[in-house]
């Protein structure tokens, strides 16, 4: 580590890549203002004493990346993660902004926790913005107090971990988040159709003898809250999205200019219900994995923009609560040291729309646009990543910053790596290491 407190920064010798293009050039970061001061070639050739020198050759440097679903499961389950450990995963996956998920315990279904959360994200590696809860406990049966949320910077709300069940108060939600402005991000899954489902309906799991939850159970709620996004124009994010079904029913709302995105995780475009043969829970998650027809499809959607976003679902769970018998371990897997590296490998997109699935459009669906994804130019919030698109590496569980170790990628070979992160001006990442 170096000393890189209240110091400019010259991001050297790379390819600064944004919504408005590519070009070659040098960024000057000042450390008092965190902001970006000049961007061109040749810069930081001969920079002033005391400023920090990044090296970028070979490198993209972008705008730091936006994750739209994270679970820090802090306040309440500190031994899986905590906002702290989270936000550093986060920067070293390249993040300078995640959306917190308000599944924690308490659930983040009131102005007090919400206020907590954002005071722990305040000296965070990244900038930790919170999802509210729909619901007074995630219940699902009364609405939270949303417009206290939304009145502490709350833009998105959700029950993530369980989907609103009943579609009255579904309408109901999205009539008041429509009158406050906000976003409802559903957590799509039928919960009757789903109960008792561990994996995915099909074929390995009657080979497993695993009772399975059926595509249906995603699809059911999607059609329905997309029909109720119609009766009421609110604003829906579809989270985590995983088959073939929920992909074409977002391509039709969008063709019918309906206010509907859509996110899916790294998992469901890399890896299939085939992996659960070995009854290892580390690949258990919800929504499941699916069929190789469901994962071909979520890449078609990412190719050709049906999907707004790759959201992480950073989901740790601690590891005797994984070694439990697969029906009773918890559903969940790490994302964010590993999203960005999956999607250059796996996706084969050109930079830019990788960038855009993980920056400046999950940016806009969270509302944090005016600071992240924004172009690399003079005056801009300096929220950066630099990312050596052709650096491969094989991930090691041990090495996460993540205090869980329930990574599916263990061993594997990957191509892309975050070299450095630049928060507010200040680097938390450089070549690879946390500075704090
Ligand atoms: O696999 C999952 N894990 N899916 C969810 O919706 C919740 C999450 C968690 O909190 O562990």
């Amino acid at each position: 580590m170096s000393d890189t407190t209240g110091r400019d920064v010259a991001i050297r010798g790379g390819t600064v890549v944004d919504a408005t293009g590519a070009r070659d050039a040098d960024v000057i970061v000042a450390a008092g203002t965190g902001t970006v001061v000049a961007v061109g070639p040749h810069l930081a050739k001969d920079p002033p004493a005391g400023t920090l020198v990044l090296d970028a050759g070979g490198c993209v440097v972008a705008p730091g990346l936006v994750d739209l679903h994270t679970h820090l499961r802090e306040p309440g389950h500190e031994e899986a993660e905590t906002v702290e450990s989270g936000s550093r995963a986060a920067a070293l996956g390249g993040y300078t902004a995640v959306v917190a998920m308000p599944n924690t315990d308490p659930p983040m279904d009131s102005a007090a926790v919400v206020r907590q959360v954002l005071d722990l994200g305040s000296t965070a590696l990244c900038e930790v913005a919170v999802a509210g809860a729909i619901t007074m406990g995630r219940q699902g049966t009364r609405l939270a107090p949303m417009a206290e949320m939304a009145a502490l910077g709350v833009r998105l709300f959700t029950d993530d971990g369980n989907g609103v069940q009943d579609a009255r108060l579904m309408r109901r939600a999205m009539e008041y988040a429509s009158g406050v402005g906000v976003t409802l991000a559903q957590h799509c899954e039928d919960g009757a159709l789903a109960a008792g489902g561990h994996m995915h309906e099909g074929e390995w799991s009657s080979r497993l003898g695993i009772p399975g939850i059926p595509a249906e159970a995603e699809e059911l709620m999607v059609m329905r809250d997309i029909a109720l996004a119609r009766l009421t124009g609110a604003r829906l994010h579809l989270l985590h999205l995983s088959t073939a079904g929920s992909v074409t029913m977002v391509a039709a709302a969008r063709a019918q200019g309906l206010p509907v995105t859509a996110e899916v995780a790294p998992h469901h475009f890399t890896l299939t219900h085939a992996e659960l043969a070995g009854y290892d829970a580390v690949f258990k998650v919800n929504p499941p994995l699916r069929t190789t027809a469901d994962v071909d499809a979520v890449k078609a959607g990412l190719q050709n923009g049906t999907i707004d976003a790759i959201a992480t679902d950073h989901a740790p769970h601690p590891q005797e609560a994984k070694e439990a018998p697969f029906d009773q371990a918890p559903p969940g897997m790490l994302g964010l040291e590993t999203a960005l590296s999956l999607a250059l490998s796996e996706l084969q997109l050109p930079i830019e729309q990788t960038l855009a699935l993980l920056s400046w459009q999950p940016a806009r669906v969270a509302g944090l646009n005016a600071g992240h994804g924004g172009p690399v130019t003079e005056g801009a919030a300096a929220n950066l990543c630099v990312i050596d698109p052709a650096d491969t590496w094989v991930l090691e569980a041990e090495r996460l910053a993540s205090r869980s170790r329930n990574t599916p990628y263990a061993g594997r070979k990957m191509t892309g790596r975050v070299r450095h992160t630049v928060l507010r001006g200040e680097p938390v990442v450089v070549n690879g290491e946390a500075q704090r």
